[in-house]
């Protein structure tokens, strides 16, 4: 039996609901503390007692509509969301978080954004230098890799962190949507190179909209349907269940 490296258990994330001040400004102070205590309660739940493992080595895919909470998911892997109930255990060195401009900062260049992102992931400055030239190779951003990333075209920013995540060796790869902003040829070479990463044994959750590259890569897939796990199981399975409701 493999070791289980991502363990949820019961967990649940809800954020603040912002409201709009319905009654009138002058309603809304005269009933203060009430109201203030409305705004404070309320709360949206987009993610509901989930539980689920990932061992070592395996791929998860999760699929679900907008707003199904997948993001949330890998957020709480990733650890930059806490969860409001529940625990979520994760082992293992994470990649940066692959979703459209996550762990990179604008006013840097590509190249300062990958020294930053392999330094955040416990690399040395040296560890980089050496994989730097890989990288920007793989990217094929060439002379754009020394503009600020604020100038990047979508594509271009997947195609960047694709090539990070892709390069540093991470023990957990997590995979928000990102293969599908990349041009077709892109997509198919970062397809690959996330084929050889998965082969290669590293941890992977995947979430995608993109049904059949589920198929493809993932051992195991979860549909998260407003917040709850729906369904789990054989990745072909759980698309076909998903694909009913649609
Ligand atoms: N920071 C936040 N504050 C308030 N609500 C949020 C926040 N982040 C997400 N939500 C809400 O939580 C729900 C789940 O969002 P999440 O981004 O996890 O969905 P998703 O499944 O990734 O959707 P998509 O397929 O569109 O990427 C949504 O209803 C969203 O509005
Ligand atoms: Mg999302």
């Amino acid at each position: 039996m493999s070791e289980c490296i991502i363990v949820f258990n019961d967990v649940s994330k809800s954020y603040p609901i912002y409201h709009h001040i319905t009654g009138g400004i002058k309603n809304f102070l005269f009933h203060l503390p009430k109201a203030l205590s409305s705004v404070k309660n309320s709360r949206f739940v987009a993610l509901k007692d989930v539980s689920f493992k990932v061992n070592q080595g395996e791929t998860l895919g999760i699929i679900g509509e907008n707003g199904a909470g997948k993001s949330t998911m890998l957020g709480l892997i990733a650890g930059v969301l806490k969860p409001s109930k529940g625990e979520v255990i994760v082992k293992g060195r994470i990649s940066p978080l692959l979703e459209l401009g996550a762990g990179f900062h604008p006013e840097l260049t590509g190249r300062e954004n990958i020294m930053l992102n392999g330094v955040l992931l416990g690399l040395t400055r040296s560890d980089v230098l050496k994989k730097i030239d890989e990288i920007i190779d793989f990217s094929e951003l060439d002379e754009f890799i020394d503009q600020p990333i604020r100038t990047y075209s979508s594509g271009m920013l997947a195609r960047l962190g694709f090539s990070v995540a892709s390069s540093l060796n991470p023990e957990i790869l997590l995979i928000d949507e990102i293969l599908a902003v990349g041009d077709k040829l892109f997509q198919k070479k970062s397809k690959e190179a996330l084929l050889k990463l998965i082969n290669g044994g590293v941890t992977t959750v995947f979430v995608s909209h993109d049904l059949e590259s589920v198929k493809e890569i993932c051992h195991r897939a979860i549909w998260l349907d407003h917040g709850k796990v729906r369904a789990e199981g054989e990745p072909g399975k759980v698309v076909e269940q998903y694909k009913i409701m649609l």
